[in-house]
C-alpha cells in the first residue's frame, strides 16, 4: 500500500529568534497509508491544529522530515508545495469558510478555478457530481449562506474533495454541528473513504465519532502519547 504521509522527529516552534520562542510540537512520529481514516485527538492546546497545517502545507516545520506521496517537502519551494498542496490535500475546517456570496456549485467550483485559472463547463459538471453525491443536489444553485450548518458542511466536503486529493485533512470538521448533523457528515466522510480510497485525518473531541475510525492518535503536549 502506498504511504501518503510519512512525519518523522517534525518539531515546530513559534516565534522563533525571538524572547517567547516556544516548541509546541516536540518529535512527532506518524505514517498514513492510502485509505487510512485517522481520529486525531488530545487537549486544547495540545498541537493539533499546528499539525494539521504542517501537514497541510500551510506551515512548514522548524526541523523534522514531512513527506507527501514519497516526496520530501522540504526540498520544495513555496510555487512547488502550493502545487502539491493543491493537487493532493483537500481541507475541511470547523468552520466551513464557504465563500457566501457564492453558490453551492460556485464554492465547489473554487479549487478547480485556483489551479485552472479560468472556469470550464466541466468543472461545473464536476462539481454538480459531487454535491449530488454529498445529497445537495437541489441546493447547487443556493445561496452558501442560506443553508444549515450539517449542509455547509457538506458543500465544504464537496469542495475538499474537487481535486480529487489523495489526503483530506479535517479539522474538527463537526465540532460546531449538533448530534444528528456531526453523525450524517462524519458518516458522509467514511462512505467517501471506503468508496474511493481518499485517505482522512480527523482532528476530533468526539470520542464517539473516534471510535468508529480506524485508528486513534492522541497527541499531549506536543508529543505522540
Ligand atoms: N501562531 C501562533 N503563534 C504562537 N503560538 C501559537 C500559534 N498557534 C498556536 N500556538 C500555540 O501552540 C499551542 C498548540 O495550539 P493548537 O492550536 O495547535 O492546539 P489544538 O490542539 O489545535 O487545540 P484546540 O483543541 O483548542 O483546537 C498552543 O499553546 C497555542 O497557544
Ligand atoms: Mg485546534
Amino acid at each position: 500500500m502506498a504511504e501518503v504521509l510519512k512525519l518523522e522527529q517534525i518539531r515546530k516552534s513559534y516565534n522563533v529568534g525571538t524572547a517567547v520562542e516556544t516548541e509546541v510540537l516536540h518529535g512527532i512520529d506518524l505514517a498514513m497509508q492510502s485509505g487510512d481514516f485517522l481520529a486525531l485527538m488530545g487537549p486544547s492546546g495540545s498541537g493539533k491544529s499546528t499539525l494539521l497545517n504542517i501537514i497541510g502545507l500551510l506551515d512548514r516545520p522548524t526541523s523534522g522530515l514531512l513527506a507527501i506521496d514519497g516526496v520530501d517537502t522540504a526540498t520544495l519551494g513555496d510555487a512547488a508545495l502550493t502545487q502539491l498542496r493543491g493537487q493532493t490535500i483537500g481541507f475541511i475546517f470547523q468552520y466551513h469558510y464557504l465563500i457566501s456570496a457564492f453558490t453551492a456549485c460556485e464554492n465547489v467550483m473554487m479549487p478547480m478555478l485556483v489551479d485552472k485559472g479560468h472556469p470550464d463547463a466541466e468543472m461545473r459538471a464536476r462539481a454538480e457530481q459531487l454535491l449530488d453525491r454529498v445529497g445537495l443536489s437541489r441546493w447547487r444553485d443556493n445561496n452558501a449562506t442560506n443553508m444549515s450548518g450539517g449542509q455547509q458542511q457538506r458543500v465544504a466536503i464537496a469542495r475538499a474533495l474537487a481535486m480529487d486529493p489523495d489526503l483530506v485533512l479535517a479539522d474538527e470538521p463537526t465540532g460546531n454541528l449538533d448530534t444528528k448533523s456531526a453523525d450524517a457528515v462524519f458518516e458522509l466522510m467514511r462512505q467517501i473513504n471506503r468508496e474511493r480510497g481518499t485517505t482522512f485525518l480527523i482532528v476530533t473531541h468526539n470520542d464517539d465519532l473516534a471510535k468508529r475510525c480506524d485508528r486513534i492518535v492522541t497527541v499531549v503536549d506536543g508529543r505522540v502519547a
